[in-house]
């Protein structure tokens, strides 16, 4: 049983540390990798050539790659959508807290975040490969479009939808970079794999603070990573689309090129999870009440089941012609 009566006193319980949080899991703004590091600069006369030897290299890429890290990069121009959603959970408030607590730890992901779309977009206005408006549209459509992660305002089923999809981002980039570097393109390497370990970094961050939340209310913690699981999580380019407003499929066929280029497939998802569980080493976990007990077992016997389900599934061949891609 928890000895705090409920989510906002065990989350002010855990904003006391937030400085070591902060300290540990965000790097200092000053001495911070920025966009501008990893692409030509344009108050250098050498820019035009650099930008050439930019394109000349991002010829090798295949089409596949371009659809994926459009969307990639789609998600994640996508964050003032995050950023709004984690403002609005219960226990974090904007006016009261002063820039303390969770609102500190929100703004200061957010900044670090705030870099990946910028550089991947920068990079691909200067790839020449692009439609930078048909890619611009559907950024637009999906910060208008928001979203609907089904962790409703509760800080726990929120932390576990963060853990998991600062892992998912860590692989899709980590992938990027070394598909990239297999395509003889180490300098777009030097950035996706940048930008994979700022979302490490986050998932480690994120993965901390639900370790922390199970040692002071381990039944409810239990409760919304079962009840998470169950929902799935949705991953934020789910709600995609496309120059013509249409509400199409166009997740999927981001979702299909990703598998077919093996950047992100069905068993990474199972993957995360199993490292959640053991992260958290949920089969551990006692004190928990009956329902709470249930849910535990629910969640350590789902990645066995979900690896089931991920043989059987088939990618079409086909690549999907993107709008995004010029
Ligand atoms: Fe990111
Ligand atoms: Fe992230």
């Amino acid at each position: 049983m928890s000895q705090f009566a409920n989510r906002v006193e065990v989350m002010s319980e855990l904003a006391k540390n937030m400085d070591a949080y902060v300290q540990e899991y965000l790097n200092p703004i000053e001495s911070n990798w920025q966009p501008s590091d990893m692409l030509p600069d344009s108050t250098q006369e050498n820019f035009l050539n650099e930008v050439k030897l930019l394109q000349e290299a991002a010829k090798e890429l295949p089409y596949d790659y371009w659809a994926v890290l459009i969307g990639d990069t789609i998600t994640e121009e996508a964050l003032p959508t995050y950023e709004s959603w984690l403002m609005a959970m219960d226990s974090v408030n904007q006016v009261e807290d002063q820039g303390q607590g969770w609102v500190q730890w929100i703004r200061s992901w957010t900044a670090e975040e705030n870099r990946h779309g910028n550089l991947l977009s920068t990079y691909l206005y200067l790839s020449g490969k692009v439609d930078m408006r048909a890619m611009a549209v559907s950024t637009q459509y999906l910060i208008a479009d928001g979203f609907d992660i089904g962790t409703s305002s509760d800080p726990y089923r929120n932390f576990v939808y963060t853990s998991f999809q600062e892992m998912a981002t860590n692989i899709s980039h980590r992938r990027t970079a070394s598909l990239a570097k297999q395509h003889g393109n180490p300098q777009l390497s030097r950035m996706c794999a940048q930008i994979a370990a700022d979302e490490l970094r986050h998932a480690k961050a994120y993965r901390r603070f639900v370790s922390e939340i199970f040692k002071l209310d381990p039944s409810e913690m239990m409760l919304a990573f079962a009840d998470m699981m169950k929902k799935k999580i949705v991953m934020p380019a789910h709600f995609l689309r496309e120059i013509n407003g249409q509400k199409s499929s166009l997740f999927e066929h981001f979702s299909d090129a990703a598998q077919r280029i093996g950047v992100y497939t069905t068993q990474d998802y199972v993957t995360i999870m199993q490292g959640l569980i053991q992260d958290w080493e949920v089969e551990k976990i006692t004190g928990l009440n009956d329902a709470a007990e249930k849910a535990r077992d629910y969640v350590a016997a789902l990645p066995a089941r979900l690896e089931r389900l991920a043989d059987r599934i088939k990618i079409p061949e086909l690549a999907y012609p993107f709008t995004w891609i010029a």
